[in-house]
């Protein structure tokens, strides 16, 4: 599975959803205090979808020990793509984490970077590249986040990266408009080449329906879009609930 010179993805397996969301806000932890305290700030990009919504909720409760556990003074976050669409559509990727986390923890509202789904998509992707270049520390020319949170579609398509479509081929800019037919529209993306920049990548992905993808990306078959997430310098991370693990040989999940 691993690439020469490319660190092999880790790969956590929980028993269902709840666990491996558990697993990756354990991440999410260790990362922002690790950054916070040798950068004195972490930058985070949220995935879009409703699988992540598990691990905002981890997040965001007062009760679990996650939330006190990360200086959200010192956070910014981004996200790794976004619908075309107003803040407050119901298909808004940074409408559903507001919901989700983002009103729920004492993030400063400077430190929320969003991608503006309303303007022209063209518009919003170069503004976008801008402002990461501006807030994230830039090593050596990218910038470099400290954590990417991705989640994978059945078609193995990550971020807004959609299988057959132009962005998957962008290799100078850092955030797209990009046209994708599936979804009748653009979406605003990240590329590869910040997605490979990232400290750290990590996937949570569940379900009966990403089994196939899973299996094909981490198995090194076929073309998927999420196969194309390979960290020189980074940590790749996959968590997954036993039923989107379940066509995983045993080598590849470690304990
Ligand atoms: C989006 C996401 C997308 C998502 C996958 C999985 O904006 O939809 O960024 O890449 O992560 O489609 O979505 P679910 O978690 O809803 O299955």
């Amino acid at each position: 599975m691993g690439q020469p010179g490319l660190s092999a993805p880790r790969v956590v397996v929980g028993r269902d959803l709840a666990e491996a969301a558990r697993l990756g806000a354990q991440e999410v932890v260790a990362r922002a205090q690790a950054a916070a305290s040798l950068r004195g700030r972490f930058t985070l990009a949220l995935s879009g979808g409703h699988t992540p919504q598990a691990l905002h909720a981890l997040l965001a409760d007062p009760v679990e020990h996650f939330r006190g556990r990360i200086s959200w003074a010192a956070t910014h976050v981004f996200f790794g793509d976004e619908r075309c669409v107003p803040p407050d559509h119901p298909d808004s990727n940074y409408g559903a984490a507001r919901r989700s986390l983002l009103a729920h923890v004492p993030l400063p509202a400077s430190n929320v970077h969003r991608l503006r789904g309303e303007d022209d998509p063209l518009a919003a992707a170069a503004a976008y590249e801008a402002e990461l270049r501006r807030v994230v520390p830039v090593e050596p020319g990218l910038p470099r986040l400290d954590l990417i949170l991705l989640g994978l579609g059945a078609d193995g398509h990550t971020a807004s990266l959609f299988p057959g479509t132009a962005a998957l081929d962008e290799e100078t800019r850092l955030v797209v408009a990009n046209e994708v037919p599936q979804v009748g529209g653009f979406r605003l993306t990240f590329t590869f080449p910040l997605i490979r920049a990232a400290r750290a990548v990590a996937f949570l992905v569940a379900g009966e329906d990403k089994a196939a993808a899973v299996s094909d990306v981490l198995g090194g078959r076929g073309a998927r879009p999420a196969a194309r997430v390979r960290l020189a310098e980074g940590d790749l991370t996959w968590y997954l609930d036993e039923a989107a693990a379940s066509r995983l040989p045993a080598a590849l999940r470690r304990p």
